[in-house]
């Protein structure tokens, strides 16, 4: 007789990036810009970690990187114990399991936003159209936005069009969701309804977030931790904690620990925007 089949273990950690040692330089002699040097950092699963730094500091370069867009020069970056990126062009591999979202997102202005949010599933013929339908009214309904699944693009704000955004790049169940400024161009009340609809789509669908931003209130909101990178090159200068209970909500801006958190990121934050300043980075 066989012996019964065991059941898999629940993996715990799905989504867990490992940042091991990476170097990223572009160009070659004297026109030589190291962005990334030396950068390890290790984010559990389903953890949201935010990322600061001066401009040009070579956070982007660090997300393409995850992201798997480029190669890098030295290190190792893994995803669930697997190598995502290393060295040479064959080691850089972009994969469903990671979705990045720009600060300029576009939707097609000629597909309805429930069409927009399921066009991946739908075009790789991975789902039938009505459970893809079924999934994109529920992502809509987290980010707040049922009842506009038959409008166009061009028919709701700026504001809404993100959050269709956030909707769209969560329906392949990615295990990593990479944001580069992606709420940098917004007002203030506007943003902290993203933020809210953001924390509502992830307590619902838990994937590790990996998020760049240069607003510190955002980091320190939305933060399981927040990593404060060096001026150029990229490296962790330090890792703040965030020991504010999930599930947050506005509220939370209040109080006096969030002031403490705030506070201690904004010297941090300062120091290296001056470092930068005085090697004469302006923009990246
Ligand atoms: N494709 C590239 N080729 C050459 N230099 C680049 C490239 N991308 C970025 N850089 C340089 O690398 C540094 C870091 O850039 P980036 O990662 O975009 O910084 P950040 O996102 O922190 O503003 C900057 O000096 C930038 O000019
Ligand atoms: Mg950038």
């Amino acid at each position: 007789m066989t012996a019964p089949l065991r059941k898999p273990e629940p993996n715990p950690v799905r989504g867990a990036i490992q940042i091991d040692n990476v170097v990223k330089s572009y160009g070659k002699g004297e026109s030589q810009v190291l962005a990334v040097d030396h950068c390890s950092l290790d984010i559990p699963g389903g953890e949201i970690c935010m990322i600061v730094g001066p401009s040009g500091c070579g956070k982007t370069t660090l997300l393409n990187a995850i992201a798997g867009f480029h190669d890098i020069t030295s290190g190792r970056i893994l995803l669930d114990g697997e190598e995502i990126c290393g060295p040479g062009k064959l080691k850089a591999r972009p994969g469903p399991d990671r979705v990045v979202v720009f600060q300029n997102g576009a939707l097609f202005p000629w597909k309805t936003i429930l069409d927009n949010v399921i066009y991946g599933p739908v075009r790789q013929g991975v789902v039938t159209k009505s459970e893809a339908k079924e999934k994109g009214r529920a992502l809509l309904a987290d980010v707040g936005l049922s009842g506009i699944e038959d409008n166009y693009p061009g028919e709701i704000s700026s504001g809404m069009r993100r959050r269709v955004e956030i909707a769209r790049a969560l329906i392949n169940d990615p295990k990593v969701l990479l944001l580069d400024e992606p709420y940098r161009a917004l007002d203030a009340l506007t943003k902290s309804v993203m933020h809210e609809a953001l924390l509502n789509v992830y307590y619902r669908n838990r994937v590790t977030i990996f998020f760049i931003t240069h607003d510190l209130e955002e980091a320190v909101f939305l933060g399981h931790r927040v990593v404060i990178s060096t001026s150029r090159p990229c490296r962790p200068k330090k890792i703040i904690p965030v020991d504010i209970p999930h599930p947050r909500d506005h509220t939370v801006v209040t109080s006096r620990r969030f002031r403490e958190i705030m506070e201690e990121t904004n010297v941090l934050v300062r120091e290296e925007a001056m470092a930068a300043f005085r090697a004469g980075d302006k923009e990246g």
